[in-house]
């Protein structure tokens, strides 16, 4: 591959499922590969396992856990300092927790921590980086899910008088992809034009996401019965990939893609104002690193 062709993609939670495949496949084309992971172990033979199979050399591992806004305030400034630009960043790191409620250290509701704070502050900070690139992308991982979680809760956004497990993972990637769209109205009204912003839903693969949600008797009988129709992390890893570097979708932004199209939502799932509102709870939420 030339120089002017190889782009820089970091990829967040690459260690394991949809991410490493995405890694992979990325990897094969000749990029360079800037790959996150939680377990230091886990993601460093995740990362020898990318280079062997794809016999690209130019992978690079980073490690952080992101469910704390510090650590990706952190994990922003040490791939700030490693590399000059970004060409692709895809947020797909992600998680989904039991039937009890938890926060993290920082007092955030897990499930909004690590699917919509992080990939929010993530694109927020490395998004001087992505501008000095001829031709940027963002690619975010979120879910079909987001039609479960029920009308948006404004007084309760962290779900603290109205936990589910469902409820918690399909809201965290509907405002997900609401704050996607509007990181891509916000560029397009700055007349930024060489940063586009997608989100995508990777269908159901099977991964280790459910290592946690998938004790709950209720979960156990859903993946019992669904199991049959599950794709490979492979599979699930492609829309994504597309996103990342096809030349056929140059130029698209703000929209959501599954299968390898773009999706056909159903208008009452778009809410511009809400894509401000959880913008402005973010926003607020990390405040400290924004500057
Ligand atoms: N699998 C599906 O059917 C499906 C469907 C729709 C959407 N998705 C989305 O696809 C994305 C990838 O998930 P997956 O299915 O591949 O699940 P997975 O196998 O559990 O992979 C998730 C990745 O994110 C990392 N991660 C999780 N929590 C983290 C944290 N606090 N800090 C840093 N890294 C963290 C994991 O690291 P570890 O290896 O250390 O755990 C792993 O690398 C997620 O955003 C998920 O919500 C998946």
């Amino acid at each position: 591959m030339d120089n002017e062709s190889r782009r820089i993609i970091l990829i967040t939670g690459a260690s394991g499922g949809i991410g490493k495949q995405t890694a992979l496949a990325l990897a094969e084309q000749g990029h360079t590969i800037v790959m996150h992971g939680r377990n230091p172990d886990k993601t460093r033979e995740a990362c020898r396992w990318i280079m062997e199979r794809s016999g690209n050399p130019d992978v690079h591992a980073h490690i952080a856990d992101l469910s704390l806004i510090a650590n990706v305030a952190r994990f922003a400034a040490e791939i700030e300092a490693s590399y000059d630009h970004l060409d692709v960043l895809i947020n797909n790191a992600g998680g989904q927790f039991g039937t009890t409620r938890e926060t993290t250290a920082e007092g955030h509701e897990k499930t909004f921590a690590i699917n919509t704070l992080q990939p929010f502050l993530l694109t927020s900070l490395l998004m001087p980086m992505l501008r000095r690139s001829a031709s940027a992308r963002v690619v975010t991982v979120a879910s079909e899910s987001y039609r479960q979680g029920g009308p948006a809760l404004r007084d309760d956004v962290e779900l603290e008088r109205h936990y589910s497990l469902t409820r918690a993972y399909g809201l965290s990637k509907r405002y997900a992809w609401w704050l996607m769209r509007e990181f891509d109205r916000r560029l397009k009204a700055e007349g930024v034009t060489n940063v586009t912003v997608n989100t995508v839903e990777p269908g159901s693969a099977f991964t280790g996401l459910q290592r946690e949600s998938g004790k709950s008797p209720l979960m156990r009988l859903v993946l019992a019965l669904w199991t049959p129709f599950m794709r490979s992390a492979a599979h699930g890893a492609r829309t994504s990939v597309l996103m990342a570097t096809s030349p056929a979708v140059e130029g698209v932004s703000g929209e959501f893609w599954g299968n390898g199209k773009p999706k056909r939502i159903n208008p009452k799932w778009s809410d511009p104002e809400g894509q401000r509102w959880i913008w402005e709870y973010c926003a607020k939420a990390c405040n400290r690193w924004l500057g």
